[in-house]
């Protein structure tokens, strides 16, 4: 007897593999950990939080904050525990019958898919060109099916770092009658936002992350911009009270010091491109430079290798490599400056090993 969805049954679990080493280069996670820096504002400020209660004045000041953040308004704002949830949400809000989809390109965002399949939501991924480009004319043509109903644009995409041209967003937004997600979430380090057009175009929903330039991965907090009715629609399905007091509070201390972690974002765009520079002058290394936190890096067949001998020296990194295009590729987390230094040592090692 099973009990659950039946098309449940052949899903696998929510599960990120990824080898736990020294050095952790594989989740795009931020260095800067906020309790290093501003523990004491934090702990102030929950002070005044009084967790036997749900309702608390800090949820009115995290959006008003949030609001001029983003330079929308508070109407605009929907927040939760990462873009992950507000995924979530956002598939269980169009989902509809059994044979609806979502379109993504491919590779990108690998927990699109698993979202998708936990709300029943069909998911059809297009694949990226050999050079990473997205064919629009066909992506516009599989959106306008009756069953698609949304259309997902990673910009910048991960795991490939690129960033779409705006006049192709536009040239979706203005052809399809679906909601086209852009996900943001590395917004900060491409400085690319397409949040002025949430009002031009009603079927435009954003979502952004404290995970990466806010450095605040364990702490779950994401938001959604869109027009305002979209965000009516979308609390519809978010559950009451779905962000504790805790993230508020830390959240709302984040943005009141931001300027201490954007400034650290700066410093990871620096060290980017010094490491882009440094990989691409070693002999038979090709580094491709993102409009993120992570590089991309290839050494034709010998990638795999590499991969292996960067874990033995206690070096993890993500395997990209599942879909064709990013087969001899591996994605690279900028992380402190002597773990960068570590890691440029590694693999200039390996370099020098396999050259004799
Ligand atoms: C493109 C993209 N979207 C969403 C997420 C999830 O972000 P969050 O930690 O806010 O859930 C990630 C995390 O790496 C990501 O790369």
């Amino acid at each position: 007897m099973y009990l659950f969805r039946s098309d449940l049954k052949e899903k696998s679990e929510v599960n990120i593999n990824v080898p736990h080493k020294k050095v952790m280069m594989c989740l795009n996670e931020s260095t800067l950990d906020p309790f290093a820096v501003i523990k004491d504002k934090i702990l102030e400020k929950m002070d005044k939080v009084h967790l036997n209660r749900y309702f608390n004045p800090v949820t009115d000041r995290l959006y008003k904050e949030l609001a001029d953040y983003a330079e929308v308004k508070r109407e605009n704002l929907a927040m939760g525990n990462g873009v992950d949830e507000m995924l979530y949400y956002i598939f269980t809000a169009v989902r509809e019958n059994k044979n609806d989809f979502a379109l993504t390109f491919s590779p990108s965002y690998f927990d699109y898919k698993s979202y998708c399949d936990a709300v029943g939501l069909k998911i059809q991924q297009m694949d990226l060109k050999d050079d990473f480009s997205n064919d629009f004319d066909k992506f516009i043509q599989v959106g306008s099916d009756a069953n698609c109903k949304l259309l997902i644009l990673c910009n910048p995409n991960n795991p490939t770092g690129h960033i779409m041209p705006s006049e192709q967003i536009q040239r979706v937004l203005e052809k399809s009658d679906k909601l086209v997600l852009i996900d943001e979430t590395y917004f900060e380090f491409s400085k690319i936002t397409y949040k002025d057009w949430i009002n031009k175009y009603p079927n435009l929903i954003i979502t952004r992350s404290f995970s990466k330039a806010f450095s605040a991965a364990g702490l779950r907090f994401g938001y959604v911009i869109s027009a305002e009715d979209n965000i009516k629609q979308l609390k519809k399905v978010i559950t009451a009270f779905n962000l504790s007091l805790m993230t508020q509070t830390i959240a709302l201390t984040i943005l009141e010091n931001k300027e201490i972690f954007l400034n650290h974002t700066q410093k990871v765009v620096e060290m980017r491109d010094y490491l882009w520079e440094e990989l691409n002058k070693i002999p038979k290394m090709k580094a491709t430079n993102t409009y993120t936190n992570f590089l991309i890096l290839t050494i034709g067949n010998r990638t795999k290798d590499l991969f292996k001998y960067l874990e033995e020296n206690e070096i993890a990194l993500r395997d990209v490599s599942a879909h064709p295009i990013m087969k001899n590729q591996i994605r690279v987390t900028i992380s402190a400056p002597e773990e960068n230094e570590l890691f440029l040592e590694k693999v200039k090692e390996f370099m020098e090993k396999e050259e004799i």
